[in-house]
């Protein structure tokens, strides 16, 4: 679905030089790298403050935590989503509740979610999908009816940008109360192994999630909170750094590929383009169509006999997993989200697709649409 190892070579010498001089200083925890890269995506990001951690997941959970909540309070998140973010809203021994997202965009539906409010609502999961934002405009509104904090899982969507209808715009992930986002090899600022990292405009939390992050500890020794130990490696670091700089432009030749792909594909009677919300910048984390009247297991395995990769992003969403059995989540209502679990396919997407490989893939596609 990527070709991690072109773009490595592509910026070989920037990142040799920067893994060496990790290795050579043999600052591998909480090296000056950490704090550097920190302050350069919080620039990026236009965030007050970047909190670095080990991986996306833990950065949800990070933010949960940071937020005190109680067992038995609820979160409510889209089920059409990638686990992690639903997980951790049991794991911390809060009740998820689950809401349809919009049919077009794959993002949480606002009405929907303004219907699941109940006075335990404590917190919101947005999921900025596939790399187009949430409608952020509509979600914040109704939060702040209720005074409820947001946490965008902007793990997907890293250097997505927000139109609000009043001509201002913010980068996705920097909206909310918190931010949370991976840097997972394959998402669209990636690193060589695992990390992630909060963001937020907030001092407060800020503090406390750097708190939370390490032990839970206020000074060396002194643990006010029961925390974890989630640290951004140096050397990951380091690679993000030099990667960072590169982030907008990852970002156009991934919006090339999808235009190749949408005029590939759009008006065809039995494939549904991706959707692009006029109110942010799709960064294209992943290019899904929506097939009717396709076999997509046949298309998947028709695509994978010509060595073209595909993946269903998810076949299976949160509310139907086994392990939320306990909140009897499979008996809510959600035909949107079941509707689109069993027509999606994502089409390979990077940044390193060359003109030959992107006739090849559509012109696949195209053939077995038409058998
Ligand atoms: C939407 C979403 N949230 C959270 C995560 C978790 O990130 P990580 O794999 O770094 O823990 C991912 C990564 O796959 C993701 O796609």
């Amino acid at each position: 679905m990527v070709d991690l190892k072109l773009q490595y070579q592509k910026i070989k010498s920037e990142i040799d030089a920067a893994v060496m001089n990790v290795i050579e200083s043999a600052l591998f925890i909480n090296g000056p790298q950490v704090q550097s890269f920190a302050q350069s995506l919080a620039a990026y990001h236009d965030s007050k403050h970047v909190i670095p951690c080990a991986n996306g997941t833990d950065a949800l959970q990070i933010a949960m935590m940071a937020l005190d909540l109680k067992p038995g309070d609820e979160v409510i998140t889209p089920s059409f989503t990638y686990i992690a973010t639903t997980e951790v809203i049991a794991l911390l021994q809060l009740t998820p509740v689950f809401v349809e997202v919009d049919k077009k965009t794959f993002c949480i539906d606002p009405e929907a979610l303004r219907k699941a409010i109940t006075p335990k609502t404590k917190a919101i999961v947005p999921v900025h999908l596939y790399g187009q934002a949430a409608n952020m405009e509509e979600i914040m509104k109704i939060a702040g009816e209720h005074n409820i904090p947001v946490i965008e899982d902007n793990a997907q969507a890293i250097g997505s940008e927000f139109y609000f209808s009043d001509g201002s715009k913010r980068k996705t992930g920097s909206i909310g109360t918190m931010g949370t986002t991976s840097f997972f090899p394959s998402k669209n600022l990636g690193g060589y192994g695992d990390g992630g990292a909060i963001f937020t405009n907030d001092d407060e939390l800020a503090s406390r999630l750097k708190m939370v992050a390490n032990h839970g500890q206020s000074k060396r020794y002194y643990h006010d909170v029961v925390g974890c130990n989630s640290r951004l490696d140096t050397l990951q670091a380091a690679i993000l750094e030099v990667k960072l700089r590169y982030l907008d432009q990852y970002i156009d030749a991934r919006r090339k590929v999808a235009d190749a792909y949408d005029r590939a594909f759009s008006g065809h009677p039995n494939i549904t383009p991706p959707f692009r919300a006029p109110y942010c910048k799709h960064v294209f984390h992943q290019y899904t169509l929506i097939l009717e009247g396709i076999d997509r297991n046949k298309l998947h395995d028709y695509l994978a006999a010509r060595n073209i990769p595909s993946m269903i992003y998810y076949p299976v969403p949160a509310h139907r997993q086994k392990m939320f059995a306990q909140f009897n989540s499979s008996a809510t209502e959600l035909s949107v989200t079941d509707w689109l679990t069993e027509r999606v396919i994502s089409l390979p997407m990077h940044t390193e697709m060359s003109e030959d490989q992107l006739s090849f893939i559509i012109s696949s596609v195209l053939e077995f649409a038409k058998a």
